[in-house]
């Protein structure tokens, strides 16, 4: 089983990416485990280059914060290994216009700009080119990444009939709860880093009393009957599923021994705080030696390389390109 997975350093990292993915990253680390902090993705959209900068060193920060053990598994910068752009181009040569365009997230985010970058449209092929290179076997993202996943399966598969048998088809790893966290203010749309106000998410940073108000104003309905029910009580079963993924317990069993909203907000308010606490902790003390994030990010790159390398070079070949 090789696993591999990106965060993008666009935002500071919020619930939804660690219940979604993160929690699962550390779950599944071993030695065949690659993770990366995907810098190329964030300049699809207009970043300021010093928080860029700054996102990425955060974010590797915070990964490790998580519970990413770089001893474990390969934790690297994805523009510090080039192949990934370099395969990206091979790919792009392999995708059509027509896939990309009727990517759900290109749709929503080109609604959002006017004069959007073509990056954006071809973002998926890039995913690709992470995944594909490794000959990774298990991608573990939340909901909002399978259809990029199908593409990257996709891709793989036309690739593979056209040009000869070069890369392992992967399968997506998606939680059963916390796979898709919502926003807690407007429970209709998931927890984004770009779009949720800041009462509708949490991030991974935050403070004890912050995340107790959180918690209490989030959105959930007047009949106050405690039960799990996606239909009807929206912002309730996304604190159930929140809870459940935090716990690892199903969220209609704990639905089932509350009967006040109340008292439910204020456990999971401590099991937020008992989580997340410690990363916070962590975190602060990685962030005060730049140079030891710098060192274990060179390690990470120089692991990974050799792996990226190889498939690019096979994959190159294969199309026809002089080696
Ligand atoms: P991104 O922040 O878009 O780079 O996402 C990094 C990972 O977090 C991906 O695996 C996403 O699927 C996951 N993710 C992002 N937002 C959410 C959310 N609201 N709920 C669950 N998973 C999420
Ligand atoms: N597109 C993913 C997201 O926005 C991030 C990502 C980039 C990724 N490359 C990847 C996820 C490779 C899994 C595997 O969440």
């Amino acid at each position: 089983m090789r696993i591999l997975s990106g965060i993008q350093p666009t935002g500071t990292p919020h619930l939804g990416n660690y219940l979604g993915a993160i929690r699962n990253w550390v779950a599944n680390q071993n030695e065949d485990s690659l993770y990366c902090v995907v810098d190329l993705h964030s300049l699809t959209g207009d970043i300021d280059p010093a928080t860029l900068n700054a996102n990425t060193r955060h974010l590797f920060a915070a990964l490790l914060a998580c519970g990413i053990d770089h001893d474990k598994c390969t934790l690297f910068i994805q523009s510090q290994v080039p192949w990934h752009s370099q395969l990206n181009w091979l790919l792009e040569c392999v995708a059509s216009y027509g896939e990309l365009k009727r990517m759900t997230q290109f749709k929503e985010k080109a609604d959002r700009q006017s004069g959007y970058r073509v990056g954006l449209l071809t973002y998926p092929v890039l995913m690709a080119a992470d995944i594909l290179l490794y000959q990774t076997t298990h991608v573990p993202v939340g909901d909002d990444q399978r259809q990029h996943l199908e593409l990257a399966r996709e891709l793989a598969e036309r690739f593979n009939n056209r040009y000869g048998q070069t890369f392992v088809v992967p399968e997506g790893m998606v939680p059963q709860f916390g796979g898709r966290v919502m926003d807690l203010q407007e429970p209709i749309r998931k927890m984004s880093k770009s779009v949720s106000s800041p009462q509708g998410s949490i991030d991974l940073f935050e403070s004890e009393s912050s995340i107790a108000k959180k918690i209490k104003r989030a959105v959930t309905d007047t009949d106050n009957e405690v039960k799990y029910d996606w239909e009807s009580k929206r912002g309730l079963s996304n604190l159930l599923d929140i809870f459940g993924a935090l716990t690892n317990r199903s969220p209609v069993e704990i639905a089932a021994s509350y009967t006040r909203y109340g008292d439910l907000k204020a456990d999971l308010t401590e099991a937020l705080v008992e989580t997340l606490t410690p990363i916070r902790l962590r975190y602060e003390d990685l962030l005060s030696d730049p140079a030891e994030l710098a060192r274990l990010a060179t390690i990470g790159a120089g692991k990974a390389e050799p792996i990226a390398a190889e498939t690019y070079r096979r994959a190159s070949a294969a199309m026809g390109l002089l080696s």
